[in-house]
């Protein structure tokens, strides 16, 4: 049988207080089904320069996560979120984390940790959080393909031992779930 691919759009809330749309504007991202395994893929852009990523979208995760390994994760506007911050008690990190590697995204002393979950194989990692630039095309009904920035997207890292059991060439999990880290009230703000 021949390949299903929907190419679903994906209406993301109106914006509000955003600098860089207008209220009248929403984010669209394209949806796609993973014909071996039947999960969906949500495209959106990360990092610095911006580069076209591919998630697993998760209706109940609390908040996205991405791989961090080195060979995978270049970007040079990434930030860690220090332990005992505001933003880290706002995530209720339950983990401060140190790293023994070379600094990098992922990868500091006194970092604020997540656990970062595989809803497929159930797995779970412990992971440093961080922020790095996310970005959607936007339409407002005439420009469709611009592209708003959200420059302070606050995601997990995981290593790449929690992509098992995940479609080719996804890097991470998109959470929709109920929190103030899902990526709808992310791009929203
Ligand atoms: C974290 O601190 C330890 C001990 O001081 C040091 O050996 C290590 O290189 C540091 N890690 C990073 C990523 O700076
Ligand atoms: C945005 O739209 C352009 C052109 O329509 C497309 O090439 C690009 O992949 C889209 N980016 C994202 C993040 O969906
Ligand atoms: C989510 O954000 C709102 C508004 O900033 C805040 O009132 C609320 O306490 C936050 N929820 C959690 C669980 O931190």
């Amino acid at each position: 049988m021949s390949l299903i691919q929907f190419s679903l759009f994906f209406f993301i809330i109106f914006l509000h207080n955003s600098k860089t749309v207008t209220s009248s504007t929403s984010f669209i991202a394209p949806i796609t089904r993973d014909p071996s395994t039947e999960l969906y893929i949500i495209t959106i852009s990360f990092k610095t320069p911006l580069q076209s990523t591919n998630l697993l979208l998760d209706l109940g995760a609390k908040f996205t996560w991405i791989d961090c390994t080195p060979d995978s994760y270049t970007s040079t506007t990434h930030r860690y979120i220090p332990c005992g911050t505001n933003l880290c008690a706002s995530l209720t990190s339950l983990a401060c984390s140190n790293c023994f590697r070379p600094t990098g995204p992922g990868c500091h002393n006194n970092s604020c940790a997540l656990f970062p979950e595989n809803p497929v194989i159930k797995n779970t990692v412990v992971a440093q959080a961080l922020i790095d630039y996310f970005a959607l095309n936007v339409t407002d009904g005439r420009n469709p393909g611009q592209l708003g920035v959200v420059p302070d997207f606050v995601a997990s890292c995981s290593d790449n031992s929690l992509l098992r059991g995940l479609p080719d060439g996804v890097s991470g999990l998109a959470g929709l779930g109920r929190s103030n880290y899902s990526l709808p009230a992310q791009v929203s703000y």
